[in-house]
This record gives C-alpha cells, structure tokens and sequence, in this order.
C-alpha cells in the first residue's frame, strides 16, 4: 500500500458534473477513476437483456439475485477513455442510454445488489489512490475517505447537462424526459431505505450550478492541495 495515497469520495445528485470532475482530478494526481453508478447501470443492463428487469423497470429481485455471481465488472483504460466491461463485453455506451436510466434506482435500491456492489468497490479501492464517485461512496463504501465531497445543482441544471450529453450521442430525447428522469431518480435515490443518498457529515458541499468545469476542477485540486498538505 502506498501510505502517501488518499481515498477519495465524490458523491452527489445525477448529473451534477461530479463525473466530469472526479474523473479529472484522477487524472491530475495519477489516481484511479472509478464510476460506481456505471457498475449500478452494468447490473440493469445486464438485468434487461436477460428480461429480469422490464423496460418499464419492473425487477425480478429473486432472479437478479440469483444470477448476481454471474455477473462480472471491470474497466478498461484506452488513453483518456475509460469502457465499463460487462462480462468482458464494452458496454459503455449501452449503459448510459435513457432505457437503463430510466431502470437503473429500482435495481440500485435491492439490499443485495449494494452489497455485491460495495464489496467490489472496496476490493478496488483497497490499495488507495483511487478518486470514486456515486451517491454512498462517502457514507458507506469508505466511510474513512480522507477527502469527501457532495455535488449538487438544481434540477433543471442538471437535466440541461445531461440532455446536451445524449443528444451529442445522438439519442433522441426531450429535455422534458431528461427532467422528469432526474426528478424521478433523485426520489427514488433519497428515500430508499437501503443506504439512501445524502451527504456525509464530514463532507464539503459543492453547489455547481453556476460553475464552469475548469472552475469546478479548480475548486476539487485545490481542495486535494488543502488536505494533502494537512496531513
Ligand atoms: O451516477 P449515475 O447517474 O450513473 O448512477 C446511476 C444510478 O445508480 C443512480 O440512479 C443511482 C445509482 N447509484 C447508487 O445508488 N449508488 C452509487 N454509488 C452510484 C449510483
């Protein structure tokens, strides 16, 4: 274990710029990157193809528990570019179609997809230096995390990102389906009993609504600064 190598934890609401941001803070410092809810999102995809979860979202829990061993994750590195593996198959751009969004916080709120999820969060963050965003990555994946931050925007704000960031992809969506979907998953994910969304007590709150990226990177390194000098 490299003892100068910090945890750290970026959680927040959907579409609150925090991937964007964790993802070039790693870069930065030379940590990994991991993308907890691409993992969530993996799980889903996986459920769909195999019609366990429904596309309105309707989950066989008996049956995706089941077939949770079956299920393998990783992330592949190409340059700047990072593909989620789903059984070694890239399924990067599949789950981040509005299908899976709309399906992912039911599958997300089942006690046991968390738990197989956590343990492989921990196994990949186990030896430090490792940037990891979500929604519990802060309160239950590395409660010990020496730097912890919580996004958010409001929710227009956010819907404004994330339609942009399909409609780039080329899928046909309206901003008023792209809003009603992170209304919908915010619910979902502050009010489940299993490990809902909210922010550690020793995290710092960002509100990003009025930032542009490089302010918001520029506000993350600096923080890093902050507490890697503290300590
Ligand atoms: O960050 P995202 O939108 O890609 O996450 C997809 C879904 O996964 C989101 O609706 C909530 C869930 N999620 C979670 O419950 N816990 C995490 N650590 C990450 C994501």
């Amino acid at each position: 274990m490299n003892s100068n190598k910090i945890t750290i934890a970026i959680d927040g609401y959907s579409s609150s710029g925090k991937s964007t941001m964790a993802k070039q803070l790693a870069k930065n410092i030379g940590y990994r990157y991991i993308d907890s809810g691409a993992m969530y999102r993996a799980v889903t995809l996986y459920g769909m193809k195999n019609g366990i979860v429904s596309p309105e979202g309707n989950v066989n829990i008996p049956t995706l528990i089941k077939i949770l061993p079956e299920i393998s994750i990783d992330f592949h590195l190409d340059g700047d570019k990072q593909y989620t593996m789903l059984n070694g198959e890239n399924v990067e751009n599949e789950i981040r179609t509005l299908q899976v969004s709309n399906c992912v916080s039911p599958v997300a709120a089942i006690p046991e997809v968390r738990h197989a999820l956590v343990r492989m969060q921990r196994e990949m963050g186990k030896s430090k230096g490792i940037v990891m965003d979500g929604r519990d990555i802060g309160t239950v994946v590395f409660p010990d995390a020496e730097m912890k931050v919580f996004c958010d925007a409001s929710a227009e704000k956010r819907a404004e990102r994330r339609y942009k960031e399909l409609t780039d992809k080329g899928e046909n969506v309206t901003y008023e389906d792209v809003l009603a979907n992170v209304v919908k998953r915010d619910h979902i994910d502050e009010t489940r009993d299993e490990s809902p969304l909210r922010c550690a007590q020793d995290a710092v709150r960002l509100d990003n609504s009025g930032m542009t990226i490089e302010e918001q990177n520029k506000w993350l390194i600096d923080l890093f600064h902050k507490i890697t000098n503290q300590k």
